[in-house]
């Protein structure tokens, strides 16, 4: 089993802590509910790592840097990822698809579904690209029949709006999603000059739509003298960027939780925002109320 995948930090268990428990509390509904008792469940890991992780020591996206004194390597420990997590739920669901484009760490989910012998059968690995594969997942499955928890944890700005779109298109998906708050989004947004080219693009295909330079920016009163134009300032904040993802989100699924989890670095800068979504009208209201509960801080 590989198990050198180093990321995250003290925020990272917060994270997966909220999304196992959600696990838990789903499981159990699908299992005592009449209604939906019939119909499959399944679990979705689309940026699924290598199923264990050794925590950052601040070299990976979205840390500190390194600090002078290296720690021990013995005394590192390791955890579990996001996928043996949900392997551990039970009573389980009646699939999980794992998506991973390293070969490495693909190769370690491998070896966690060798490792869980009574569920094996029902595991299925793709090593491909996360919006391709959920693109066909979404339009694919047959979803009279199904529901399922979709994880997005990926390390910045990889998931296109129009993965999130097909999720939300589905109406049997509960969604979990990490989006990239600090990470990345409010890297990008420059305090005097609204990006273009391809950090434009960027900002487009996160949010799916290019309302954000007016969101983000209004006209200032000083002159652009380079360009000989009236000036613009950045009005985001990490709280206003927020908001507007999660007026996205409301736009393709059903219900968005209010509550967000802000997951910070050890100087209280928010580099990720935990965010949860419901496409299934009939469990929304169900499925917003734990969500909600798990992601008020504290
Ligand atoms: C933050 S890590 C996921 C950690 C995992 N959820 C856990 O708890 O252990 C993001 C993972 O996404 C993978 N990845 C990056 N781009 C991808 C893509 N386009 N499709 C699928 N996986 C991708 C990376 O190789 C990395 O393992």
């Amino acid at each position: 089993m590989s198990r050198d995948h180093r990321f995250g930090g003290q925020w990272t268990a917060e994270k997966l802590e909220r999304v196992r428990k959600y696990l838990e509390a789903y499981t159990k509904i699908f299992t005592v509910n009449e209604r939906a008792k019939h119909l499959r469940t399944m679990y979705v890991d689309a940026f699924a790592g290598s199923g264990h992780r050794v925590p950052s020591t601040g070299t990976g996206p979205g840390t500190l840097p390194l600090p002078t004194s290296q720690p021990d390597p013995e005394a590192l420990e390791y955890q579990k990822g996001s996928a043996a997590i949900a392997l551990e739920v039970e009573p389980g669901f009646d699939s999980y698809l794992f998506i991973e484009t390293d070969p490495t760490r693909a190769a370690g989910l491998e070896g966690l579904r060798d490792s869980h012998l009574d569920k094996a059968p029902r595991i299925s690995i793709a090593r491909d690209d996360a919006n391709l594969v959920l693109g066909r997942f979404a339009q694919e499955t047959d979803w009279r029949r199904n529901r399922a928890v979709v994880f997005l944890d990926p390390y910045g700005m990889a998931v296109d709006w129009a993965t999130i779109q097909a999720l939300g298109g589905t109406h049997g998906v509960d969604l979990w999603i990490l989006f990239p708050l600090g990470q990345a989004v409010n890297r990008l947004l420059m305090r005097r000059e609204i990006p273009t080219d391809g950090w434009a693009d960027a900002l487009t295909r996160c949010f799916g739509t290019d309302e954000w330079r007016s969101e983000f920016y209004e006209p200032s009163a000083q002159m652009n003298w380079i360009d000989a134009e009236p000036g613009v300032e950045k009005i985001a904040t990490f709280s206003t960027i927020a908001v507007f993802f999660q007026k996205r989100l409301g736009t393709c699924f059903s219900r968005v939780a209010d509550n967000s989890l802000r997951l910070c670095n050890s100087r209280n800068t928010p580099l990720f925002l935990l965010c949860f979504a419901s496409a299934n009208e009939k469990g929304a209201p169900t499925a917003i109320r734990i969500a909600n509960d798990l992601l008020r801080e504290g």
